[in-house]
Parts: structure tokens; sequence; C-alpha cells
């Protein structure tokens, strides 16, 4: 049984006893829920994996209570430092070089040299950190290869009698994942490299980062960026991307004045507002995905949404929804 812990004192103490045991916990971020394990226990870790079925390979975020517990673990360099300054706590992760005497567990990082960290802004994830006094190990808190949780309901759904419990905190504001960016190569004079676009539109990190390297990594150097990998947060129905028109056996998720003709519409910003539309994109591909399979209908038309501000983590989410290629499910 998955307890669902209440948004209170009391849930938060039960939550970081649990924690603190080497159980897992779901909590809500201000980007998606989070699939919780004590990032200095190795065999909690590894029940992180296990409870998503997700590939070893693939590393995890540590979550932390301030800036200044994170880079503690890592060698941080001025540009994480006004980065964490400007965006922290909120929905940015770095990703830096870990120092050799940092207590978090191997595994966390799939024995990578790099320790990707975040400081979540979420009061509950706050809150938790706070009572837990250790860093927290957190992927997104869904089965490996399917769509993030944006609410207490989602998770149990992905992985009710799989953990302990879940915090529930309602519907999470941001609703895409961190923007991940990988400033390793900084150290060298390389470019920050985007490794995720999300919740930070690269709009927001410009003036402090200046040109990102965008590149997506060659063949043989994705292991070092797994979950960049394709075929990701899958749906089960078919999703075609920038639809012009809709037949009347697909279901619509809608950006602005919606096509005509759709069996089933979910809308994601009527005002075609981007942020808008990440709050309310896993909910609606969740949503389109379950009421379109019972009414058999034959896949989803997505309206194309602009490359700015959030509309980047949506259509990168999007491409990943719509790759049905058999790819590597890695997240
Ligand atoms: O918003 C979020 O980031 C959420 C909430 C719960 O904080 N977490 C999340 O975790 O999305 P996850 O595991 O689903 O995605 C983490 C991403 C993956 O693409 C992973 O490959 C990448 O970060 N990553 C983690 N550590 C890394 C490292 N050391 N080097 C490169 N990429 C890393
Ligand atoms: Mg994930």
């Amino acid at each position: 049984m998955t307890a669902r812990l209440a948004a209170d004192a009391a849930g938060i103490a039960e939550a970081a006893a649990f924690l603190r045991a080497g159980e897992r916990v779901a909590f809500p971020t201000e980007t998606v829920y989070g699939l919780g394990g004590d990032a200095t226990n190795a065999s909690a870790v590894a029940a992180i994996f296990a409870a998503k079925g997700r590939p070893r390979f693939n590393p995890l975020i540590a979550h932390y209570a301030s800036a200044e517990a994170a880079f503690a673990d890592v060698i941080a360099t001025p540009l994480a430092k006004s980065l964490a300054a400007a965006f922290w706590p909120g929905p940015l992760t770095l990703v830096l070089p870990r120092r050799a005497q940092s207590p978090v567990a191997d595994l966390v990082s799939a024995g990578l040299p790099t320790l990707a960290l975040r400081v979540p802004a979420h009061p509950l994830a706050q809150a938790l950190l706070a009572a837990v006094a250790r860093p927290i190990a957190a992927p997104s808190a869904n089965r490996s290869g399917r769509i993030s949780p944006t609410s207490a309901a989602h998770v149990l759904a992905e992985l009710g009698g799989r953990i302990a419990a879940v915090i529930d905190g309602g519907d999470c504001r941001v609703g895409v994942e961190s923007t991940v960016l990988d400033l390793t190569g900084t150290l060298t004079g390389a470019r920050p490299r985007l490794l995720r676009p999300g919740g930070i539109s690269l709009e927001a990190l410009a003036p402090l980062t200046g040109a990102l390297d965008l590149a997506p990594l060659a063949g043989d150097q994705q292991p070092l960026s797994p979950g960049m990998l394709r075929s990701h947060y899958a749906p089960t129905l078919p999703l075609r991307l920038h639809a012009r028109d809709v037949a009347g056996d697909e279901a619509l998720l809608a950006f602005g004045p919606p096509l005509p003709g759709a069996a089933l519409v979910f809308q994601l910003s009527a005002a075609g507002n981007t942020e808008e539309a990440a709050s309310r994109l896993y909910a609606g591909l969740r949503a389109l995905d379950a009421e379109g399979g019972r009414l058999g209908l034959s896949g989803i038309a997505a309206m194309a949404i602009p490359e700015t501000g959030l509309g980047r983590a949506v259509n990168d989410r999007l491409a990943r929804a719509a790759v049905r290629d058999g790819g590597v499910d890695v997240d």
C-alpha cells in the first residue's frame, strides 16, 4: 500500500521518517512530482531505479534545501553561482563535476564524474528537504518511458504499491521538468550545454549564460545525457505534431482557437500562452490518451506551439511523445 500523505506538518514528518529509513516517497515540486530516496543511501537509490524500471545508466538529479548545501558536493564555477543566485530555488538543474568527498551515492550519477543538482521551489519540497537534512535523489515519479506526473493521482496510477508514500500537494505549477544545463565544459572554456529544455526558458538564461551549446550529442556520447534519448514520455495513442487539420476519429491537443472536427479536445491554452500550455501538457496527454483509448480513437493531433518561452520545453516533450520507433526508453 502506498500512503497518501497530507500537505501539512504531520505529512512532512511522516515522509521524512520514511526517507531517513531508506524508503521511497513521492513529493510535489513546482515542475513535476519526484520519486524521492535518500541520495546518500545506495540501496535506497537502487530501489528508485527498480520502482521506475529505469536503466541504471541514466543518472538522477540530487535535490537540496539550499545552493550552499548543493555546492558542497561539486566544484561550483562562478557561472554556477550566478545561475543559482538568479534561479534557485526553481526549475533549473546544473550538472557539475562532483567532489570526491561527496556523500551522495555513486549510483545517483550512474558512475559519471558529474552530479546534477537542483534546489526546488515548491514549499512542500523545501519543507521535506529541510526535515530530512540530506540530499534527496528524485527522478520524475513515473514508470520509465511514460509521462511525468503532475498530480498525486498520476503518481498513484504510475507507482501505487511500489513506493511507501506520496505527499499530495495538488497540481504542479510549472508542469514540465526542470531545464538541465551542463556546466562541466565551462571549466575548460566551452559553452554551457543545454541537456534538456524545461521550466526556465532560454530567454531567461541568456543574459547570464550567453550563447548555449544546443547541439544534440553525437551517438557515442549519448550516455552522457541519457535522458535526452528519444522515445520518452510516450502515450499509448499515436501522436501527430503540427496538425493543421484534424480527423473525426482523432483527439485534439489544442493551443489557441481549436481546429474544428475533433472527436475530443483538450485545450492547452485558449489564449496561446506557452506557460499555461506547459502547466497543462501532461494532464492533457494523460486525459486524451485515456479517454481517446476508451472511445477507440485513432490518435492524438497536436496543434503547433511556438518555440519561445516554455514552448521549447513543450515541443521537446511532444516530439519525444511522438516517437514510436521502438527506440530506447530511458526515463
Ligand atoms: O523537474 C525535474 O527535474 C524533476 C523533478 C522531480 O525535480 N526531475 C526529473 O528527473 O525530471 P528525471 O530523472 O526524470 O530527469 C533527469 C534528467 C535526465 O535527462 C538525466 O539523464 C539527466 O537529468 N541527468 C541527471 N544527472 C546527470 C548528469 N550527471 N549528467 C548529465 N545528465 C544528467
Ligand atoms: Mg523523468
